[in-house]
């Protein structure tokens, strides 16, 4: 089966490309990661990914007189690797028109909340501090908005009553690790269809 090129964009740690990766290397994601890039020079990401041999490119918005040509660079770079699915794994970045009108529909996000809930910064402490019994993270294509696209996959976890901040987020970042890809394998196998703000999974 041919194996769908992603590009991923990480601003940090990396985990849920990690995740991504050993998701093609278990056979359960037909697809390759062909270049992973960062607007942090110093995102472990980019570690992981030189660590494999993978194109990892620090492309430094400070370098760039706005947000259009920074832009520009990231998707020229996606495009000369011939990119078919951009992934944002812990991308910190609003993305903007240029790299939304060249990859529609084709920007993926993964956010430690149950959208609509808690877009933004800090989700999991927001979570908490709310009170909510339940929380979680969702997949959704990316659109203009923060955190408004439409969801492809969620999964829900517990909030408990020793929680902290950071317990939380370790819950909810076990379950981003088996939602990511899976819904990337979704996408490669052309099983999710967009309609207006939802979408739907074809049967295999
Ligand atoms: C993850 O929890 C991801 O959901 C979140 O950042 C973390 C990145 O971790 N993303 C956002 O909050 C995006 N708004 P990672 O670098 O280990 O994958």
């Amino acid at each position: 089966m041919k194996k769908l090129r992603l590009g991923v964009l990480a601003s940090g740690r990396g985990s849920n490309l990690q995740a991504i990766l050993d998701a093609i290397d278990e056979g359960r994601l037909a697809a390759e990661v062909v270049v992973v890039i960062s607007d942090n020079g110093e995102a472990k990401a980019l570690e992981r990914a030189r660590l494999r041999g993978i194109p990892a490119i620090h492309i430094n918005p400070a370098q760039f007189p706005d947000k259009h040509t920074y832009e520009e660079a990231i998707v020229e770079t996606l495009k000369q690797h011939q990119v078919e699915l951009v992934c944002l794994a812990g991308y910190m970045r609003l993305v903007g028109r240029v790299m939304l009108e060249s990859f529609p529909n084709r920007i993926m996000n993964i956010h430690p909340a149950l959208l609509p809930a808690f877009p933004g910064l800090h989700a999991q402490q927001r979570a908490l501090e709310y009170g909510v019994r339940y929380s979680g993270c969702t997949v959704h294509f990316v659109d203009e908005g923060m955190d408004t696209g439409p969801i492809i996959l969620q999964a829900v976890v517990p909030v408990l009553p020793d929680d902290t901040p950071e317990t939380l987020a370790d819950r909810i970042l076990e379950q981003e690790h088996r939602i990511y890809p899976e819904a990337i394998a979704l996408f490669a196998a052309g099983r999710l269809e967009l309609r207006g703000k939802r979408v739907s999974i074809k049967e295999a």
